[in-house]
């Protein structure tokens, strides 16, 4: 079977060929093909791949390409993680938000919009090209924010692309670890859009243990989403929000932490990240044990902006080992090998969300098996939530027209419509000021 990845230059790759190494099952993946624009970064990530797959006779074979049509012909699965703009891309997003006093989060509010606007063009043609070279092939797609680019993906393969995120599986094992129920065992009633969703329920054996957490302060303040919301506003919501959340409901702390940070998370990221690449340019240099201590230090940092300004400390032990690239093969094990299982997974919505129409793509448990991802009935979103998810659905699809159109005014609309962008004429200078620093958008007229 042959896996290929785009953004294969990517830091992240190591851990989804770590987990294809362990996967002994018949039906595994035998063949990875490798996608970049950039082949340094390319030849980087394959040394990491090389000393991983050392001593181990059955490792699946790694081949690269900068050539995108030849990566995608005979492709059973494809893996889409890119970054368009890279991370320097990233920081410009976060400072020129920043500097107009609005958050520049690489998924949430005016950050993600611009994000978005830059990527959704070449998510639209990576989707025109499966569709036309690998009709049959399942795309998973990586690429944030993840949400929309899975939309536009879809309007192209329908459900044929699958977007995927680790933070809900993340969310739901925290809550289990408390409330020591075996994440494996346990039904997590989990909707909303991606990086925008909320736990309302944790059943085990048909009962719901989300109310006994919701009721012990001293429980809500041993785990990360307890920490950083506090456990009286949690028992307020009568749910556990995304971590994402906390860009809405502490946006005043989050854009103040992040402004008065030495550098944003995307500037350090680009500093520590253009490190790790320049270090494997030397040939000698220990490629997996270079990108341990890189992954570790990125991991243990992770929204440390969030944490400071909720005082929540660092990040558990146990926290740290992600689960993205786990999500990933779960997902597709269960298309390949027909194992059904339940994973939360962005896909079309068909009635599911009832304030969102049948298209819109959101996050919600599906079904999974050789048919695909199939959303599964679960409690209708709250006021509050519904509202929100309305709202930032609207924005997605004016980002969405204004990548097909090209139009500067719907661009303004999408930055002006998000609830965390307070003014018209802070849209009308976003756009400016993104237009000026990305050639990606040089597309807005
Ligand atoms: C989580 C999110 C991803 C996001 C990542 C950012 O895993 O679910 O969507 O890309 O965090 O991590 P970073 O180290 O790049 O800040
Ligand atoms: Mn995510």
């Amino acid at each position: 079977m042959r896996l290929v990845i785009l953004g294969g230059g990517g830091f992240r790759v190591p851990l989804v060929y770590g987990a294809l190494l362990d996967d002994r099952a018949e039906g595994r993946v035998t063949e990875v093909v490798l996608h970049d624009v950039d082949a340094g970064r390319l030849s980087a990530v394959r040394r990491v791949l090389a000393e991983q797959a050392a001593g181990r006779p059955d490792a699946p074979g790694v081949t690269a390409t900068t050539d995108l049509d030849e990566a995608l012909r005979g492709a059973d699965f494809v893996f889409s993680a890119i970054r368009v703009g890279g991370l320097e891309g990233r920081a410009l997003d976060e400072r020129i938000a920043l500097a107009e006093g609005v958050l520049g989060q690489e998924t949430v509010g005016a950050g993600g919009i611009a994000y978005g606007l830059r990527t959704v063009p070449v998510a639209v043609d990576i989707a025109r090209r499966v569709a036309r070279l690998a009709p049959d092939a399942w795309v998973i797609n990586f690429t944030n924010p993840a949400g929309l680019v899975t939309e536009a993906m879809s309007r192209h393969l329908g459900d044929r692309v699958i977007g995927i995120c680790d933070s809900p599986v993340g969310l739901g094992r925290r809550i289990a670890r408390v409330l020591g129920a075996d994440p494996r065992q346990a039904w997590i009633d989990y909707a909303g859009l991606n990086h925008l969703g909320w736990v309302r329920a944790l059943r085990v054996g048909g009962r719901d243990l989300l109310p006994r957490l919701l009721a012990d302060r001293e429980l809500l303040g041993s785990f990360e989403e307890g920490r950083l919301f506090g456990a009286e506003w949690l028992q307020s919501l009568g749910a556990i929000p995304n971590e994402y959340l906390h860009y809405y409901y502490f946006n005043r702390e989050t854009v103040a932490a992040y402004r008065s940070a030495e550098r944003t998370r995307g500037a350090f990221l680009q500093d520590q990240q253009s490190r790790f690449y320049a270090e494997m340019a030397d040939p000698h240099a220990p490629a997996l044990e270079l990108w341990n201590r890189t992954r570790a230090e990125r991991e243990a940092t992770y929204m440390a902006e969030n944490r400071e300004a909720a005082g929540a400390g660092d990040r558990d032990e146990d926290d740290l080992s992600g689960g993205y690239e786990k999500v990933a093969l779960a997902l597709m094990r269960a298309i390949a090998r027909d194992e059904r299982t339940t994973l939360i997974l962005n896909v079309r919505n068909r009635g599911t969300l009832s304030v969102l129409d049948a298209d819109a793509v959101v996050e919600v448990p599906c079904l999974v098996d050789a048919s695909g991802a199939h959303p599964v009935t679960v409690d209708q979103l709250a006021d509050d939530a519904a509202g929100l998810v309305c709202a930032v659905k609207a924005v997605e699809r004016e980002v969405l027209a204004a990548a097909e159109s090209g139009s500067r005014s719907t661009a303004v609309k999408a930055f002006a419509l998000h609830p965390l962008v307070d003014s018209v004429n802070v849209a009308r200078r976003l756009v400016d000021a993104y237009t000026a620093a990305h050639p990606g958008l040089a597309y807005l007229k």
